[in-house]
């Protein structure tokens, strides 16, 4: 082993006191700086992730940190019963957001929780157990939000009343056709049959883990009426498009399509655990205590503090307008790889929220493949992700990515696609 090895050296002295649930990376992170972190042996990688999609304002930004450590010096916690100023400000931001919503929101830790808690509360308002997802959806891993998941086929016990419609597999406004229609119809047929037992149907407006589809808004509008035909709930996740991603604050927005419920994660929290549930107060009634929800980490004065740093930065630097100015360049750039490389099909995006298909021979397995890419794109300096079993690579970068981590990008995965294509010339 090479004696400089410490990515080697951290996992092998600390790896075994870890709970193996993963196929870790083979490096070791010590620090970040903006769109960069660099691991334990020095070398530095552009993070095409914003880490779990969640620093959009870059690693360790000195303004998210005086905010953290101006609300840790001034009001840590409160018990669950007690709500915060903290809280109660940011609570009113988010409506000012989407005032069309008129939105109640609980703020909570992660995207699954509020998915959970966004399911128990339209179940508990309709008096019914089920819910309606799309078969290529990703709400998480608590077990209500998996049995919505695509791995739902993977809980124990399985849960009853998850009924599951196809989601188009389409790629942009353009797509709007027969597999269009044909979703439309499934979805109608099956609220149909089951409506006495659904609540809610819950949908990603962008179906992100499941192969980056983009279903035109149509597709979200007739969807809308067949809920509100059927007195059934329709809750966004938008836990990954909300809080500015796209170019809006939420997607729904672009798809001219009011949810009764929005539920976000990741951006919210700018790399810190925090999640919300928002009720449209115009279509989710609000007596008081209709449902009681009791954790010990809801609605933190940290979260609330978070989420206001969030929402004032995006308006005062008009943030939304940057990331659809920024998704053009970086769609643009992988338009331009895509004529470069055939292994690259089908670029598509919506602001900071972009990916391409890999182009591989259906000999060669789909996961293994794209293991192999990130792993060649993370020696070329990259940290980037797979999804949709390894056949899809998407790239959510942080809302402050500069023209020069876009160039350093196009620059890095040139010489990774290379380096794939002679992988693959060696296994097919
Ligand atoms: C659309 C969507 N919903 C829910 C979740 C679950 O969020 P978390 O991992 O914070 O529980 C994710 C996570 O990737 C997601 O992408």
């Amino acid at each position: 082993m090479n004696a400089l090895d410490h990515n080697r050296s951290l996992l092998g002295d600390y790896g075994s006191y870890v709970l193996p649930v993963l196929n870790f990376r083979r490096i070791v992170l010590v620090r970040g700086s903006g769109s960069y972190v660099w691991d334990a042996n020095g070398n530095r990688y552009l993070d095409l992730n914003s880490g779990q999609f969640c620093s959009v304002l870059g690693h360790s930004n000195p303004d998210v940190a005086r905010t953290l450590l101006e609300i840790s010096q001034t009001l840590q916690h409160t018990d669950t019963s007690t709500l915060s100023e903290t809280f109660l400000r940011a609570a009113r931001k988010i409506h000012d957001c989407v005032p069309e919503m008129n939105g109640r929101t609980i703020l909570l830790s992660t995207g699954a929780e509020a998915v959970e808690c966004c399911l128990k509360y339209a179940k508990h308002i309709k008096e019914r157990p089920g819910t309606l997802s799309l078969d290529r959806g990703y709400h998480g891993l608590t077990h209500g939000s998996a049995a919505c998941s695509l791995s739902r086929d993977r809980i124990r016990p399985p849960l009853d009343h998850s009924y599951v419609a196809p989601a188009p597999v389409v790629h942009g406004d353009a797509d709007d056709g027969p597999e269009v229609d044909r979703c439309i119809e499934h979805f109608a047929e099956i609220v149909a049959r089951h409506r006495q037992h659904i609540a809610a149907a819950i949908v990603e407006p962008i179906l992100s883990g499941g192969g980056f589809l983009f279903p035109p808004p149509r597709y979200f509008q007739e969807i809308r009426q067949i809920c509100d035909d059927n007195d059934v709930f329709l809750i966004f996740d938008e836990c990954q498009t909300g809080f500015g991603r796209t170019g809006t604050w939420f997607h729904y927005e672009q798809l001219d399509c009011i949810p009764d419920f929005v539920v976000s994660a990741k951006a919210m929290g700018l790399g810190y655990p925090v999640s919300c549930v928002i009720a449209n107060g115009h279509t989710v009634p609000h007596p008081k205590f209709a449902m009681e929800y009791f954790s010990s980490h809801q609605n933190e004065p940290f979260a609330g503090a978070l989420v206001t740093h969030l929402i004032d930065r995006i308006e005062t630097c008009d943030l939304l307008a940057a990331n659809r100015r920024s998704g053009e360049h970086l769609l643009a750039q992988l338009a331009t790889l895509a004529a470069e490389f055939p292994l690259v099909a089908s670029p598509r995006g919506k602001g900071l929220m972009c990916a391409f298909d890999l182009n591989v021979p259906a000999t060669v397995d789909g996961k293994q493949a794209g293991d192999r890419f990130c792993a060649i794109a993370q020696e070329n300096g990259l940290l980037i992700q797979h999804c949709n079993f390894g056949r899809t690579i998407r790239l959510l970068p942080n809302y402050l990515a500069s023209p020069e981590d876009f160039a350093f990008l196009a620059d890095r995965l040139r010489d990774t696609l290379a380096t794939f294509q002679i992988f693959l010339d060696q296994t097919s």
